[in-house]
């Protein structure tokens, strides 16, 4: 058997990053080393049970959940708050994920240590995938001038060319933290692959095939149907997608991109990060023409295949 695809995720984890860590814990061609922890769909305290609670429920305690940091690097809080309206009179915002919630605490190592110290030791290539603010990878850097130097692949959720979701200029991960954004397109990662809202919007998974994963009866298939169906109920409510009653699973593509490169369709670009600026903080700048002259420095998906995306969540989430 050919060597499996080793990956660290790191994760602000709500319900589309729990979709990735089932699929990168379950799917066989991918060794999932560790996870990372980042505030961002919640606060850090959250995002990190919620990382524990979808290990535990999928069988997997034994991935290292590692917390990293609660807040931007530079700024005090994101620009604004982001708050999710849910008719759960316990749980308001959404932050907990519809699952038992874990009673397992996080490894004692703080993330930034954890990646510093793995990728320095590291014999074989680790691909590492952050889908949340970039925070703990900019703190990295910061720490350590070689991490981007050791680190073989980087394979980031976040930004948007033409689509937009946080504001008219801005996705989320990247608006959340653009300092640590702009220095990590900065620090000279050598395989960058940037996965973008415009593949993302690309790869909806409808309601029927929500419905086609839960009949799977697996925990990871039930629990995709529960957290997708709430993706599609607030995308219904705020945002309709091309598809009617589908949504984006983010950051799950980004470990489809790992085992199936072309699944996604990339153009190399020179990719830079707005800092300031009212209206355009946390613009992902993607020179798509060329036109700063800048050496390209990440491979940007603009387009991805949703049949291929959601027959792989099929065919792994209906194993175990
Ligand atoms: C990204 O922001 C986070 O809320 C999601 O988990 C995803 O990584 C989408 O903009
Ligand atoms: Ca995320």
């Amino acid at each position: 058997m050919t060597q499996k695809h080793q990956v660290i995720l790191d994760c602000d984890t709500g319900t589309d990053d729990a979709v990735a860590i089932m699929l990168a814990a379950l799917h066989p061609k991918v060794d999932l080393v560790g996870v990372t922890t980042v505030f961002g769909n919640a606060p850090l305290s959250a995002t990190t049970i919620n990382t524990l609670s979808v290990l535990d429920l999928i069988g997997r305690p034994e991935i290292p959940v590692h917390a990293g940091i609660s807040r931007p690097l530079v700024r005090k809080a994101m620009p604004s708050e982001r708050f999710f309206k849910t008719d759960s009179v316990a749980d308001p915002h959404g932050t907990y994920l519809d699952i038992p919630r874990t009673s397992r605490e996080p490894a004692s190592t703080k993330a930034v240590d954890y990646l510093i110290e793995t990728y320095r030791s590291a014999t074989q290539p680790i691909t590492l995938m952050p889908v949340g603010p970039l925070t703990n990878i900019a703190a990295a850097v910061a720490l350590e001038p070689r991490f981007a130097e050791w680190v073989p692949q980087l394979i980031i959720m976040g930004g948007g060319h033409e689509v937009p979701n946080m504001t008219a200029s801005a996705e989320f991960n990247i608006w959340a933290d653009p300092d640590a954004a702009a220095s990590v397109f900065e620090a000279g990662f050598r395989n960058v692959l940037l996965v973008p809202l415009d593949a993302t919007h690309k790869a909806l998974v409808t309601d029927k095939q929500c419905a086609a994963l839960g009949a799977l009866g697996t925990p990871a298939g039930k629990a995709t149907e529960t957290f997708v169906t709430r993706r599609i109920n607030s995308y219904e409510a705020m945002q309709k997608m091309d598809i009617p009653n589908s949504a984006p699973v983010h950051d799950a593509l980004c470990v489809a991109a790992l085992v199936e490169p072309d699944i996604v369709t990339t153009k190399r670009c020179h990719v830079a990060v707005e800092t300031a600026g009212a209206l355009t903080l946390g613009r992902t700048v993607v020179d798509t023409h060329q036109r700063s002259r800048l050496e390209p420095n990440a491979d940007v998906a603009l387009d991805a295949n949703a049949d291929r995306f959601v027959a792989m969540l099929l065919e792994v989430f209906g194993q175990r």
